[in-house]
């Protein structure tokens, strides 16, 4: 415990620039880390058309990201709309133009004419509602777990099975993977493209904002609270997350009788329907530490022939959407909050794992933004891809 109240304010107001999720993030400490500008908003698919689009979730963080990096890669509109609850119904969400648009109330909502659906609210409203707006023809781009493993529904991040997405028309459905799955499955793939994959350990360490708004709210609350001597509050986690490290996500649902998480499950199945590869061996360890943005995963893999670190750095390096940051003698490593505001996912401490024979053992360490790359940034990137060569 600390032994006097550091300057910190607990009644400082809520505002953007006190918002913990922007106080890291504007590209500056990567690019200072690494000595050069990192390219950002580089977009491979370019829409055919201006589209209606809506965000169902506009108010929470995965929502708000979808409205910004829809405004930064310059996605063509035809029309915006942003939906939520009752609750926020009538408020108005600033975008990055310095426009603002009025939050539509998601009960109310008629889909005709509207082109593509982003839904980030729960699983349930998008199991209700993602069938009604592709009834009524839009396309949905689904970021929560409900439609992941249906057989008919594409679970895709573009650069590894953006082929998948030729199924999107079976239920007008596109599910998004879980934020730990997509930054794994981004370096998964060019080691399962060059020498194959037998087994997979993975174990993360997963930011708060994992857990929305409110996951953000209580690490900031109970950090506030501690430093000054005060009681903290508990709700979205099962226990204290300030200055702790809880291996139980999501916090609130039983842990099924085999003792793995629902988080463990999803980043392990979903692993395995991306890849094409049902038989994959797979054991992962969900962590939610203390950090605000970014989910960073410890990753051990055997493969199929030996590959060396170099060899590893060179695959890695040729991914789109992954930079290595890998420089033992330099100390140079990546960390969430470099990865955090960033477009891509950082690699480092790439070496060969001798507890595996053969030279056949290879781990690395994966920093990603969870509410970008994890969420908001592939929806966007399907979007991209979904408008260029479908719609
Ligand atoms: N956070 C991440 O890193 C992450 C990563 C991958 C996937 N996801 C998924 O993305 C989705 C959104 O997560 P989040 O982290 O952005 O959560 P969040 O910050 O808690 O936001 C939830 C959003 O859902 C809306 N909502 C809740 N109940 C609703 C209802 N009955 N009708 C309409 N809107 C409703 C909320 O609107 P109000 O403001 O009106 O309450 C808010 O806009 C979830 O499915 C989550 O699993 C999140």
């Amino acid at each position: 415990m600390p032994t006097k109240p550091p300057a910190a304010d607990d009644d400082a107001d809520h505002d953007v620039e006190n918002d913990p999720l922007r106080a890291a993030g504007d590209g500056n400490r990567l690019d200072q880390k690494l000595g050069v500008a990192v390219a950002r908003g580089v977009v491979h698919k370019q829409p055919r058309r201006p589209m209606h689009v809506a965000v169902v979730g506009a108010t929470g963080v995965v929502g708000r990201e979808t409205l910004s990096i829809l405004s930064e890669r310059r996605f063509p509109l035809a029309s915006l709309r942003a939906l939520a609850s009752a609750r926020s119904a009538g408020e108005e969400l600033g975008l990055d133009d310095g426009k603002s648009i009025t939050v539509e109330d998601l009960e109310q909502a008629d889909f005709k004419g509207v082109d593509v659906v982003f839904f980030a609210a729960s699983g349930g409203v998008s199991k209700t509602w993602a069938p009604r707006a592709a009834a009524a023809g839009a396309v949905c781009i689904d970021k929560s777990s409900s439609f992941r493993m249906d057989a008919d529904v594409p679970l895709v991040v573009p650069e590894v099975n953006g082929q998948a997405l030729k199924d999107f028309g079976r239920k007008r459905i596109i599910a998004t993977p879980n934020c730990s799955t997509i930054q794994m499955v981004q370096c998964l793939a060019p080691l399962e493209r060059a020498v194959g994959i037998e087994r997979v350990v993975v174990c993360t360490y997963q930011a708060v904002s994992g857990a929305g708004r409110g996951g953000v709210d209580e690490l900031e609350g109970q950090v506030r609270a501690l430093f000054n001597f005060k009681a903290i509050e508990q709700s979205t986690f099962d226990q204290q997350i300030a200055f702790n490290a809880l291996p139980r996500i999501p916090a609130r649902d039983p842990i099924p009788a085999d003792g793995t998480t629902g988080e463990e499950r999803k980043m392990i199945e979903e692993t395995r329907k991306i890849l094409g590869r049902p038989d994959l061996r797979i054991g992962a360890t969900c962590v939610r530490v203390p950090v605000f943005n970014g989910h960073s995963e410890a990753i051990h893999v055997e493969l199929k022939k030996p590959l060396s670190a170099d060899d590893a750095r060179r695959l890695f390096a040729e991914e789109p959407n992954v930079l290595v940051v890998d420089d033992t003698k330099a100390g140079l490593y990546p960390t969430a909050l470099d990865a955090s505001g960033e477009d891509k996912t950082l690699v480092g401490r790439i070496r060969v794992d001798d507890s595996v024979p053969d030279g056949r053992g290879l781990a690395f360490w994966v920093v990603s933004d969870n509410l970008r790359t994890g969420a908001a940034l592939n929806a966007v990137r399907i979007a991209e891809a979904l408008c260029a060569d479908w719609l």
